[in-house]
């Protein structure tokens, strides 16, 4: 059933390159690329050895399936513009993580069908992230209809694919947004910590890889209370208060929230210790 589909896109930004091309390498039947710009459609419609569709109207002609990879901001004028088109029977999706197919407002009328189909995972490079992609997880919610169509698809890709419901959207994509960028500011912060101790720049930068990495490891392969360590975890509530009097109003404000977090994990791990003066200290 999957292989008879044309999947077309239109974007051809990091996503629309990325699915594609990922797609083809897997034998599906990519039909090929409109963007707002000729010049991004062609680059993606050769990366992928695809067709370039100059227009609307082609790539809805060619496509059973049409992926809008444009940005969240953008999916809503190019639905509006979309439904003017002979859509039809066709599989609607966009890849926003935050946003519903309830986007794609009146599509019953349309006799069309709309989902939102993410994938957790930071796709930041044109041409080299769909290598990356084998080890994603996909996140799908839409018209019942065809569900069972991308559940064979992705379990042809061998893509763990997830169904959410429309009103944990929001929090679904709250995590993902912690689980990605903001570990990056967490990074940030340490980096710019030993800058004040002293460290030069790049000395911060590579000062913090081995503990970075070896923590995510641990974090992915033993669970985050075993890979829990650390003062708060061994109950020395005197180095914690001396941390939260060194940091500054912004990262004291961090550390304080995220070791509220970190307390429920401590107590998993040692459900014999007392940590009600730690607790006292957090609130
Ligand atoms: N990047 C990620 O890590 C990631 C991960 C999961 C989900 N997503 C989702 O995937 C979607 C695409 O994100 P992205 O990162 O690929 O964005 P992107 O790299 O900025 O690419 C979006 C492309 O859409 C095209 N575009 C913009 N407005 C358009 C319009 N009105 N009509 C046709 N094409 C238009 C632009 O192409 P031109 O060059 O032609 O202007 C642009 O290259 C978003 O919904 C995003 O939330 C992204």
């Amino acid at each position: 059933m999957t292989d008879k589909k044309h999947i077309g896109f239109i974007g051809a930004g990091k996503v629309g390159f990325s699915l594609g091309r990922y797609l083809m390498e897997h034998h599906m039947d990519v039909s090929g690329y409109y963007s707002q710009n000729p010049k991004s459609a062609q680059e993606a419609a050769k990366f992928t050895h695809t067709k370039f569709f100059e227009k609307l109207d082609d790539v809805v002609d060619k496509s059973e399936v049409i992926f809008l990879t444009v940005p969240d901001h953008a999916i809503k004028s190019v639905w509006e513009a979309l439904k003017q088109h002979a859509i039809q029977g066709k599989i609607v999706c966009h890849c926003s993580g935050a946003l519903t197919s309830d986007l794609f407002s009146n599509i019953d009328v349309y006799k069309a069908y709309g989902y939102s189909i993410h994938p957790l995972f930071a796709i930041c490079d044109k041409y080299h992230s769909y290598k990356e992609l084998s080890k994603c997880l996909f996140t799908i919610e839409g018209h019942k209809q065809y569900i069972p169509y991308f559940k064979d698809l992705f379990e042809k890709l061998g893509n763990p694919l997830q169904v959410i419901s429309k009103a944990e959207k929001m929090r679904y994509h709250a995590a993902a947004a912690m689980a990605s960028n903001l570990m990056v500011a967490l990074a940030s912060i340490c980096e710019n910590q030993l800058q004040m101790c002293g460290f030069s720049a790049e000395n911060a930068h590579q000062a913090l890889k081995p503990i970075l990495l070896s923590n995510m490891e641990h974090i992915v392969h033993l669970g985050c209370v075993k890979a829990l360590t650390g003062p708060l975890e061994r109950g020395d509530i005197e180095t914690v208060k001396k941390h939260l009097h060194v940091l500054e109003d912004n990262d004291a404000l961090i550390y304080k929230g995220l070791s509220k977090a970190l307390l429920s994990l401590a107590k998993q791990k040692n459900p014999e210790r007392d940590y009600s003066q730690m607790e006292a200290l957090f609130k």
